[in-house]
């Protein structure tokens, strides 16, 4: 089947979802964010390769990290950055998603960075595109509803290889709402694709998708049988904007359960590394001693997702 976010030599036309992303694409996008951290850590201060191209950011939902990161990414590529401001835009009036992308199209857009609380909203956009003959304007889906967050997966998989340099000998468990999570599944995909022997979910049976083994993890609903050896522990928020219904009696009840102590902690390998997406919720997912402390790499993720951002970008002008 045609992957719709590659084009006809197989190359990255748009970033839409990990899912079916082949693993050499992925390692490349790993391998070209290399040198950029230096550039995200402010060592080299630009580079030309996206001189002369605009750049929009479309967040139809709230974003601190995957907006900023982007525009600073673009701009440390030499990108025009224009961050359209959804509440004071014509989306507000009644325009359509397309009738907007039609407009900037006009405005001579090359690149189109989404977040939409609508799953497939960045396909539709790319679809679309497609339909008019803008096969050189690109999509990257910055989030979409429950469906996928790829940015953020691949800069997950960059600081997993960072710290641990190979994906082939290491337990990592992915923790909390996976139900709702976007982050989760594009995780899952990419450790799976990588070649992560054991993926571990752990959460209670409200919280977690029916039939999530075929995605090829293991199930644990007991927290501390789920940490037990682990060398990765990625962190996932409560997502209460998607929830409907009470799925959880109460948030201390679940951080009883599920929140990252650091007595949990002890379970996992000495060296494990602690890992959140952001936004955090102490005290409800994961307990600030454990936030702060030496395990964390909370922090280095945002940096590194500069590195990744500019790494997509460059790679999608590209074609
Ligand atoms: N991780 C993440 O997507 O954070 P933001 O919602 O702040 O962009």
């Amino acid at each position: 089947m045609h992957n719709p976010q590659l084009n006809r030599n197989g190359e990255l036309q748009h970033l839409l979802t990990i899912e079916g992303l082949p693993r050499d694409i992925i390692t490349a996008i790993l391998d070209t964010a290399v040198p950029f951290t230096e550039v995200a850590e402010r060592e080299v201060k630009k580079l030309p390769l996206l001189r002369g191209k605009s750049v929009f950011n479309l967040f139809f939902e709230s974003s601190t990290r995957t907006r900023t990161t982007f525009e600073i990414a673009a701009k440390r590529l030499s990108a025009d950055v224009i961050n359209l401001n959804i509440t004071t835009s014509s989306t507000t009036k009644g325009e359509t998603l397309l009738d907007t992308i039609d407009n900037l199209c006009a405005m001579q857009a090359d690149m189109f960075v989404v977040r939409h609380a609508s799953s497939g909203a960045p396909y539709l956009i790319a679809q679309h595109l497609s339909a008019i003959g803008r096969d050189d304007i690109h999509v990257i889906n910055a989030g979409d509803g429950r469906h996928a967050h790829p940015t953020q997966g691949l800069l997950d998989m960059y600081t997993i290889r960072h710290y641990k340099k190979d994906f082939t000998g290491l337990t990592v468990a992915v923790v909390g709402d996976i139900l709702h999570s976007r982050v989760a599944r594009s995780q899952i995909h990419a450790l799976t694709t990588l070649g992560v022997p054991e993926v571990r979910v752990i959460g209670p049976k409200t919280l977690l998708p029916a039939e999530v083994e075929k995605l090829g993890v293991h199930v644990f609903h007991d927290m501390r049988a789920g940490l037990k050896d682990v060398d990765v522990v990625m962190m996932l928020r409560l997502q209460n904007e998607r929830m409907q219904g009470a799925l959880l009696p109460s948030p201390q009840e679940f951080f009883k359960y599920y929140g990252l102590t650091l007595d949990k902690l002890e379970l996992a390998k000495p060296d494990a590394i602690v890992m959140h997406p952001g936004p955090m919720n102490r005290g409800v997912e994961i307990d600030s001693a454990v936030a702060d402390g030496p395990h964390a790499v909370i922090l280095p993720q945002v940096t590194f997702g500069i590195a990744v951002r500019m790494a997509v970008m460059s790679i999608l002008a590209a074609h």
